[in-house]
């Protein structure tokens, strides 16, 4: 199968590391980042691409742009991995509408286009004939879309709750392991490159929201939005309620949570006791679901990083060529 790569930072890269170093059956044909890009119908060598984008800090000719590659490349998906803005979705919502246009099928990992756009990103991608896939956007490794799609088919999903941000259970685990405050443990947070020099969509939820309502959206189709999520973030969170909590065996973690038949969506640190499943260390996501048929079911994972997101994205173009490709 045919496959072209929109963005080349830590995720664009791993894809193409993966798809260089595994027999995937995958031939990339187009490569752009945010100033050039490559087309070459015979198929890339990419071990050239990525030494020349790590050399030069571009990936390819500076004649050529994202538009023309996603316009003009032969491939049947599109991988679109450009940063997320969750207010416009840009530059991935045209990019992936423009491939749909096309009749291209798309994977991305891009949260701000499907947060903002799923249902009808989903519509186009039908009338086109073609799919949409986005497992990378929501717990990074963890195959939550695919569980849900093929292991529970036929299950009724009565709710989610999850630990949809690393960076926060990075300091939660820290302030309580070790009595950090907020402040020191988001210090080290950024020290260890898990935390942005802005952290506000971490720490104050946003990340999670934005998480919550990409998998409601997918999995009720019911249309809600950021703001229809009741958000409140760790950045208040003293030492004290951490350790209160865990005089009573509990610890504080930052969940998720959609219930549907009551009405909820919501993002709050919440006391939990240490033993249940969601309580996860350091920078892993977990998520739960309740199914009628299945009962609770706990994934954990990780939930960023540039060959663990790869994974979710490989799998998503490994379900599309078995599917659509091949058999066409
Ligand atoms: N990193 C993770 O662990 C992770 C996990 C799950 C989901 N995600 C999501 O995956 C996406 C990519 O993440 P990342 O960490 O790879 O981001 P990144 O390291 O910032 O890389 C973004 C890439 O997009 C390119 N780009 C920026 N603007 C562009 C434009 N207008 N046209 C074409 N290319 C453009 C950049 O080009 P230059 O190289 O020229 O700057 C860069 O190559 C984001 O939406 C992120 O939220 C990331």
């Amino acid at each position: 199968m045919k496959v072209a790569i929109v963005g080349l930072g830590s995720v664009g890269r791993g894809v193409a590391e993966m798809i260089a170093k595994k027999s995937l059956g995958l031939t990339v044909t187009g490569i752009a980042d945010s100033t050039s890009g490559i087309i070459n119908a015979g198929g890339i060598d990419l071990h050239d691409v990525l030494d020349v984008k790590h050399k030069t800090g571009s990936c390819g000719d500076k004649k050529i742009s994202a538009n023309e590659v996603i316009k003009k490349a032969d491939y049947d998906a599109l991988v679109e991995v450009t940063p997320t803005n969750a207010t416009t979705g840009e530059p991935g919502l045209s990019y992936i509408k423009m491939a749909i246009g096309r009749k291209k099928h798309v994977v991305t990992s891009n949260k701000g286009p499907i947060a903002l756009a799923y249902r009808d990103l989903k519509k186009r991608a039908e009338k086109n004939g073609v799919v949409l896939r986005h497992e990378a956007t929501v717990g990074g490794a963890i195959p939550i879309f695919h569980m849900i799609e093929h292991g529970l088919a036929g299950n009724e999903i009565l709710a989610i709750f999850g630990v949809l941000n690393g960076t926060c259970n990075f300091i939660l685990t820290r302030m309580s392991d070790e009595g950090l405050t907020y402040e020191q443990a988001l210090l080290e947070a950024r020290q260890m490159g898990y935390a942005e020099a802005d952290p506000t969509y971490d720490v104050q939820g946003i990340d999670a929201a934005i998480k919550l309502v990409i998998l409601a959206n997918t999995i009720w189709g019911n249309g809600v939005t950021l703001n229809d999520v009741n958000r409140t973030g760790i950045d208040l969170l003293t030492p004290d309620a951490l350790r209160l909590a865990e005089d009573e065996g509990s610890t504080i973690r930052l969940i998720a949570e959609a219930i549907p038949k009551k009405g909820l969506l919501r993002v709050s640190p919440r006391i939990i006791e240490k033993s249940h499943p969601l309580v996860v260390e350091g920078t892993l996501n977990a998520i739960t679901l309740e199914t009628d048929m299945a009962k609770e079911i706990t994934l954990i994972g990780r939930g960023a990083g540039s060959i663990e997101t790869a994974s979710a994205i490989i799998g998503d173009l490994l379900f599309i060529r078995d599917r659509y490709v091949e058999r066409a």
